[in-house]
């Protein structure tokens, strides 16, 4: 079986940004805390904790330090927050998230009825209505942008992780609405990317694996994403979910991985299929032998009788 690892397939540049900004503040000996998981992937928050990285979920209660504003950004509200309880800010927002809230802060502004295409529960989402002080509707698919009653100036825009299917569907259900509507594709080009060369690679392989956090958004799509090319999909968060069953009798398997998925997990996960592989390779080679064995052995039953 040959293993395949997608292009793109692993951290993204606001990520990688994030965590190089904790890790400089930690290397510079201060306490940091993180606003939420600094990134959706479980074992790299562990691996942060373990180096004094805190996680709070609420400032009132925390004390002071460097305060870390992870790539999801957060609302204005938030900043003043942290302002007020004594912390010193270390803004990790991703630049493409700071412009998707600055759109919509400034769609409100000139009066549109801002409409976010995405999970309104993800922070990303709940930060980018936050900017527009709550005025701007979320909606998740085609269906729930059918239902909005609009009128006026509406502008769409997208949470940065969706896929460019559900921006389109969304897109032509409000262009059946009376309304003047103004839609800007702010899905990342990074997300983008590895959305399609994730659709590539599943094309192509008998199996598919997707690595990332169970609660990482962008990596959940990317496995709707392979399961859409009809193939056999799985969604892992580390090596050891990986079953050898899934790679029974196929040829080539395909790896890919959401934007928090670190290279080092990525790397596990593509060593231990290929020593499936090699186990498997093994053990079919010794059940041949076997098998040549047992054909060869009646063939002497027949000699010997004829001694
Ligand atoms: Fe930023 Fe795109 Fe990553 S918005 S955090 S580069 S997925």
């Amino acid at each position: 079986m040959q293993v395949l690892l997608a292009d793109h397939a692993g951290f993204c540049f606001g990520v990688q940004r994030a965590l190089d900004q904790v890790e400089k503040e930690v290397g510079q000996g201060n306490r940091v805390v993180t606003y939420g998981p600094l990134i959706h992937n479980p074992q790299v928050v562990e691996r942060l904790a373990r180096q004094g990285v805190e996680e709070v979920k609420d400032l009132a209660g925390a004390s002071s330090g460097k305060l870390v504003i992870r790539s999801h950004g957060v609302g204005p509200e938030v900043y003043e927050q942290a302002k007020q309880c004594g912390f010193d800010i270390v803004d990790a927002t991703c630049p493409f998230v700071h412009k998707v809230q600055k759109l919509a802060k400034d769609f409100t502004d000139q009066g549109y009825q801002v409409i976010v295409a995405g999970d309104r529960n993800h922070p990303e989402v709940q930060g980018i209505v936050a900017w527009t002080g709550g005025k701007a509707l979320v909606v998740a698919d085609e269906q729930e942008a059918k239902a909005l009653d609009l009128q006026g100036k509406a502008a769409l825009i997208a949470q940065t992780t969706l896929k460019e299917a559900t921006l389109r569907h969304i897109e032509s259900a409000l262009r059946g609405k009376p309304i003047e509507l103004a839609v800007r594709n702010t899905i990342c080009a990074a997300t983008s990317k590895r959305q399609d060369a994730a659709r590539r690679l599943a094309a192509e392989v008998d199996v598919m694996v997707v690595v990332g956090g169970r609660n990482s958004s962008n990596t959940a799509k990317l496995a709707q994403i392979c399961q859409g090319a009809a193939v056999p999909t799985y969604h892992v968060e580390t090596a050891d979910e990986l079953d050898p069953e899934w790679f029974q009798g196929k040829q080539k398997a395909g790896v890919t991985a959401g934007a928090s998925t670190p290279r080092w997990i990525i790397e596990e996960v593509v060593q231990r299929m290929t020593d499936v592989n090699q186990e498997q390779a093994t053990t079919e080679l010794n059940e041949q032998k076997q098998e040549a064995i047992e054909v060869q052995e009646p063939q002497n039953e027949v000699e010997d009788m004829d001694k």
